[in-house]
């Protein structure tokens, strides 16, 4: 009768309303989780099948709009029905399977007696979808049940984008009208306890998997609210497996893996969903199971596999605007835990200066990413978060400050076909007058484009044997597994150049 859609129609009320009771729901059931203690990820539990990257995408024509208008009728009569028979709040105390099972007999019954004509297989449609608008996020849950989406970008009811393989793509979601993409995001900011609305349109929030949420309301956005989401991956990428996609060389994993043993100080510079987490993360898997470990975030995405670590996260304020703790409340606490390296998820802000000074007194192997699009600019960003932080010091001095703590900049890009790479390994050397001199030690070339508009590129070592952190590798006892990784770098430079 009609296509697949993901999203609801019709002059529904949102999905938080309370209608009268029905007598099938009141028979016992077994204890139930909260719904906040639902994970998004049991959406395959609740129906959400997964879907193939192009099930989503946007490639409607007229027809197929005119089938979308015909399925939003039909299925708004039938949760309009639905809900004038149901209590959600029972139904919220259910677990996902038996609300699940309620609502089918009830659908089902609705179907019949509203003898409205459907196959089986439109029924299961209709019916996933509406349990997504009862039970979950609504048109969100099948984008949330596959895992190879890294963000989901939703600009007002009509507009839902993902990256999927680096690149970014409409898809097929929309949501009934601005009121039912509301519904949704206070749906899912109410799981931490927040509001969103005109009054407080900016919310940050943490979907029960872990994947980090940002919601911006009218009148701020001004064309429906803003809904971001960063997909929180289970199975974080590991070093091995940048070398694999091609985004490091082998040498030039081995190089990061031995700053990560010898506890150098590293700064992760990139652009925005660049790999800087993901980066920080592989490079805290080579910390020692025995070292102390601290963590500060604003959004806790890394997982540390380490037994000794303490995870800290900030808090924004309450709606009276107290309460909060920033990135330097908690830097600064960090100091008196005994920390023997911090780690900082995110620097954007007076905290640097922190940071550094951490770096500076003993915590060494501290980590910590910046948003830059180049070695030298992480530096000059650092030397400008530091001064707008209110620090009246001569730059000079901020600037040897910033040597003596920082060893290596390590930067990551997403470049323009969606692939990512580090770009740089870079080492922080000294000063040269009242300028920072730094030294590539690998670097990404960009050679060309293929037929299929891929960037074609590769690593390259600038030729640097020595660098100045071996003397700590010479200390960890990996001075020779680093001349062996500089070495045969070298080696195949010499022989790319000779060809
Ligand atoms: N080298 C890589 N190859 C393929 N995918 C990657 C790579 N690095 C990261 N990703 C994926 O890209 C997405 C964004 O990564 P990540 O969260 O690390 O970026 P980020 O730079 O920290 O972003 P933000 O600036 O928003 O904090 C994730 O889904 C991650 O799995
Ligand atoms: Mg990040």
């Amino acid at each position: 009768m009609f296509g697949k859609r993901t999203t609801f129609g019709g002059n529904t009320p949102g999905v938080g309303e309370v209608p009268r009771p029905v007598p099938s729901m009141a028979r016992p059931e077994p204890a139930a989780p909260a719904p906040s203690q639902r994970r998004a990820s049991d959406a395959d539990s609740m129906g959400a099948r997964m879907r193939s990257a192009d099930d989503v995408l946007d490639v409607r024509t007229p027809v197929d709009a005119q089938r979308d208008k015909e399925y939003f009728q039909t299925k708004s009569a039938i949760f309009n029905a639905l809900i004038d028979s149901i209590d959600l709040s029972q139904l919220a105390t259910m677990e996902q399977q038996s609300a699940r099972e309620e609502i089918r007999d009830i659908v089902g019954e609705i179907i019949a007696l509203k003898s409205i004509v459907m196959s089986i297989s439109e029924q299961e449609d209709l019916l996933e979808d509406i349990c997504n608008d009862v039970l979950g996020y609504g048109p969100l849950e099948p984008l949330l049940a596959r895992d190879d989406i890294a963000d989901i970008m939703v600009n007002g009811s009509q507009k839902c984008y993902i990256e999927v393989g680096g690149k970014v793509r409409l898809t097929n979601v929309r949501f009934r009208d601005d009121a039912h993409l509301m519904n949704v995001c206070q749906r899912i900011v109410s799981q931490v306890g927040r509001r969103v609305d005109e009054g407080s349109p900016i919310c940050d929030a943490r979907l029960p998997d872990g994947s980090r949420v940002n919601v911006i309301a009218p009148p701020l956005a001004i064309d429906g609210a803003a809904l971001t989401i960063r997909k929180f991956k289970k199975d974080k990428l590991t070093l091995q497996q940048l070398v694999k996609y091609g985004s490091i060389s082998p040498e030039g994993a081995e190089v990061l893996r031995i700053l990560g043993r010898v506890r150098a100080n590293v700064l992760i510079s990139g652009g925005t969903g660049s790999g800087k987490t993901t980066l920080l993360n592989c490079l805290t898997a080579f910390i020692e199971k025995d070292e102390r470990v601290i963590t500060c975030e604003d959004s806790a995405e890394l997982q540390l596999q380490q037994p000794h670590v303490v995870r800290l996260e900030t808090r924004p304020p309450n709606l009276e605007g107290e309460g909060e703790i920033t990135m330097r409340d908690l830097i600064k606490n960090c100091l008196r835990m005994r920390p023997e390296r911090i780690i900082v998820g995110e620097v954007r802000g007076p905290e640097s200066f922190d940071l550094l000074q951490a770096m500076n007194t003993g915590h060494d192997g501290s980590m910590g990413t910046l948003h830059a699009n180049s070695p030298r600019e992480a530096l000059s960003r650092l030397e400008s978060m530091i001064t707008m932080g209110g620090y009246s010091l001569p730059s000079r001095t901020i600037r040897e400050m910033v040597v003596s703590s920082i060893d290596v900049i390590v930067q990551a890009a997403r470049l323009r076909d969606g692939s990512r790479r580090i770009t740089h390994i870079s080492e922080v050397l000294g000063m040269e007058g009242d300028v920072i001199v730094t030294q590539d030690i690998f670097v990404y070339d960009i050679l060309g484009e293929d037929s299929n508009g891929m960037l074609m590129g590769k690593h390259r070592s600038t030729g640097i044997t020595k660098p100045q952190f071996t003397e700590r590798a010479r200390y960890f006892n990996e001075e020779a597994n680093l001349v062996e990784a500089l070495e045969k770098a070298n080696v195949e430079q010499h022989e790319l150049m000779g060809r």
